[in-house]
């Protein structure tokens, strides 16, 4: 591992292991390195979950440990971890750590970056994560049905001076296509999906389950990390009552702020942390609504107030903001340039109205084929050996990122192995110092980021929306 992070180590977290010290020694054990490493497994398995409410039949799934979403990782800034994945599945996975800056050899890119774990086999993971926030993982082999039949789980990376709330939640949502008896529906990669807004499904889930009431109590302070880890549902939350603060954008912290007209867009594979004073009254009850698609709005859950008077008369007076992340800032004055453009799909609307549109025209994506291209070629699948890269850049040089969307469609554009520091969207600057590893592109958007290319080797970047990875929105570059 080459990576060369440095972190502040805090005071607190000085004390947390000088207090380790101690006990350690009181029971005698030597402190070897060993024991400072985090130890983890996970088994790609099938399981059953129950998605559509009690009445309903169960739903067989594949998912880590059996479990929709898989186990939440809960791990140290700056501490090795070492997870082990046992394949349990008939079929060959990896794992991908989404949004973690962390060696190539452990990026879980099929042929790409490992050999895929073939059924009863497995692969030990070992990385440093540098940044707190949070994060996700999930499989990057046949990605549309493994993602999409439920291996996904949240992946948390500890501050060590975390800011006060009351309370951290974690959203997990995930996006399912379920036929009348609780299957999932088969048709993976359909040709429609794959040229148009991707495989949405019609059962949102939080946590594995059908969103309850979230019961919560006056005054308290949350701090609410959403993870959409849907194949191709985008979100737009909205917290009826309520005014949250975004802290972090994909693990990455910024300057809080209320979302743009109260809306928290959540793309997939984005994450979004917000801290919520829960302000209400107790006993009432507000409406969490989800609004992207126009005229789809749904209300995923509400905040219900317990009846407990409340925690504190004013909201809490303590920062809200996150202490920063190492990462690397590039040198704009002195960077490599390049370009992607995005091309292809069929040319709807961008927001599931032109599903009419595309009667008698040509069917790009038509027998597998790929329906989208990154400056004239197509990448399709998962990642394999041999991809050649679009681009090189040299170990250290800062790139300025320029991302084109010529389509029609909206598209999370993902980076491995690099954070985006956001520099303008069509023309305007980025405010609030924005770091992301998937930026939304709205239909015709411009986006500028730019990154250091301090993490050498092949790296991918791709939509999220995984109909369009799959089907072609997919490029690979190197750094040597
Ligand atoms: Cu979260 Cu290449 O993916
Ligand atoms: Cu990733
Ligand atoms: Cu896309």
């Amino acid at each position: 591992m080459e990576l060369d992070f440095k972190y502040l180590v805090s005071r607190r977290r000085l004390l947390r292991a000088g207090a380790c010290l101690v006990s350690t020694a009181v029971m005698g054990s030597r402190l070897s390195l060993a024991s400072e490493v985090d130890e983890h497994e996970l088994n790609a398995t099938h399981g059953r979950a129950s998605l559509a409410g009690a009445d309903a039949p169960w739903t067989p799934v594949w998912a880590y440990d059996g479990m929709v979403p898989g186990p939440t990782l809960r791990v140290q800034q700056g501490r090795p971890v070492r997870i082990s994945v046992v394949n349990a599945l008939d079929e060959s996975t990896t794992v991908h750590w989404h949004g973690i800056r962390l060696p190539n050899a452990m990026d879980g890119v099929p042929g790409l970056t490992q050999a895929p774990i073939k059924p009863g086999e497995s692969f030990t993971y070992e990385f440093t994560p540098p940044d707190a926030g949070t994060f996700w993982y999930h499989p990057h082999a046949d990605s549309l049905q493994q993602i999409g039949r439920g291996l996904a789980g949240a992946l948390v990376v500890e501050e060590a001076d975390p800011i006060v709330v009351d309370r951290d939640l974690l959203w997990t949502l995930q996006d399912w296509r379920l036929t009348k008896d609780g299957q999932i529906a088969p048709g993976f990669g359909s040709m429609m999906d794959a040229a148009m807004s991707g495989r949405v499904g019609n059962i949102v889930t939080i946590n594995g389950a059908p969103p309850g009431d979230q019961t919560v109590r006056a005054g308290e302070r949350v701090r609410l990390r959403l993870v959409n880890a849907a194949l191709a549902r985008m979100m737009a939350l909205r917290f009826e009552g309520h005014r949250p603060i975004i802290v972090a954008i994909d693990g990455q912290p910024c300057e809080p702020r209320e979302p743009q007209g109260g809306r928290i867009v959540l793309a997939p594979a984005m994450r979004i942390d917000v801290v919520l004073d829960l302000q209400g009254d107790p006993g009432s009850r507000h409406a969490v609504t989800d609004d992207f698609y126009d005229g789809l709005a749904y209300t995923l859950t509400s905040f219900v107030y317990s009846s407990e008077p409340p925690l504190r008369a004013n909201p809490l007076d303590a920062p809200v903001r996150l202490p920063a992340n190492p990462l690397p800032i590039p040198n704009l004055a002195d960077a490599v340039r390049q370009e992607i453009v995005l091309q292809g799909g069929m040319m709807g609307g961008g927001k599931l109205k032109g599903v009419g549109g595309m009667v008698g025209m040509a069917m790009p994506g038509m027998n597998g084929g790929p329906a989208w291209a990154i400056n004239g070629m197509s990448m399709t699948g998962d990642g394999h050996a041999g991809m050649a890269p679009l681009f090189t850049l040299q170990r250290g040089a800062s790139c300025r990122l320029t991302m084109r969307n010529e389509t029609a469609w909206w598209h999370p554009m993902h980076i491995h192995g690099f954070s985006l520091s956001l520099l303008a969207r069509n023309g305007e600057s980025v405010p609030h110092g924005q770091w992301q590893d998937t930026v939304l592109l709205a239909p015709k958007d411009t986006l500028e980021c730019a990154f250091v290319a301090d993490n050498p080797g092949d790296w991918m970047l791709h939509c999220h929306v995984t109909d369009h990875q799959m089907a072609g929105l997919m490029t690979v570059f190197r750094v040597t």
